[in-house]
């Protein structure tokens, strides 16, 4: 609070309003990730030691505390049916499969034989492999030629973010009536709220939010846990 002083009198001028938002450090961000459900897994431990043997592309792995929201979230709605575009080693599949029930059904798209032969592997481990069924190949063209039969009520994009927008307008249809869909890196790694933006994926990510926060079709919210989780709810 500023004291200032006008015609010899002392006057308490309003204390500036404090941020609605808290700037994370190492410290806090290990306390949140300590103080939730689970936070000791050794399935998805493992996991994230494996692929963090991998080295850079390592860093494209969903953080802890995204996949135990994602859980939650999945459960809460009650979701049978979930689509993840943006499979990579798994951590992400393995927390959605975890939330849906017996029977539920979780397809998941990847265009890497390589890094989801180890995501096969630790969805053994999970015990939820008889929930997933991966689709090897390009996005957009194993999206378009989806069961015409399949609707969702979870959907959860993480692959090339030129595409978010096509993948969001090839799922939104079949997504049920207060389905859920996630979209992961929407803060682009806090590149995004400047002038210009001078990366087409950046560029790309902040159309869609624009467009996002526009659509009557949806609502949405931009939550900034991890490196941005756009969380849009199909209006019924
Ligand atoms: C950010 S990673 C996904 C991370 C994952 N959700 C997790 O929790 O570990 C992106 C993945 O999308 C895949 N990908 C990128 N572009 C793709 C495309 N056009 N079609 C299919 N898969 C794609 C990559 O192979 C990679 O495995």
């Amino acid at each position: 609070m500023s004291i200032t002083a006008e015609h010899g009198n002392v006057i308490m001028a309003k204390a500036a309003p404090s941020p609605k938002y808290l700037p994370l450090n190492d410290r806090l961000y290990s306390y949140l990730c300590a103080q939730r459900s689970h936070a000791s897994d050794p399935v998805l431990d493992a996991l994230r030691k494996e692929t963090e043997a991998l080295g850079d592309p390592a860093r494209m792995q969903i953080s802890r505390e995204q996949g135990t929201l994602m859980t939650l979230l999945v459960a809460a709605i009650g979701a049978k049916t979930a689509i993840e575009v943006g499979t990579f080693t798994g951590y992400s599949s393995v927390c959605i499969a975890r939330g849906l029930p017996e029977g539920g059904r979780l397809i998941c798209i990847d265009e890497s034989v390589e890094w989801t032969s180890i995501a096969r592997k630790h969805w053994a481990q999970a015990g939820v492999q008889n929930k997933i069924d991966l689709r090897l190949g390009s996005a957009v063209p194993l999206l378009q030629t989806l069961e015409s039969n399949l609707v969702f009520d979870f959907a959860f994009i993480d692959a090339d973010k030129t595409e978010y927008d096509a993948y969001y307008e090839s799922i939104l249809p079949r997504l049920k009536p207060n389905g859920l869909m996630l979209f992961d890196n929407m803060l682009w790694g806090g590149g995004l709220g400047a002038a210009a933006i001078d990366h087409p994926s950046g560029r790309a990510i902040d159309a869609l939010n624009r467009k996002l926060a526009q659509d009557t079709r949806v609502e949405t919210v931009l939550l900034p846990i991890a490196d941005g989780i756009q969380l849009c709810r199909k209006r019924g």
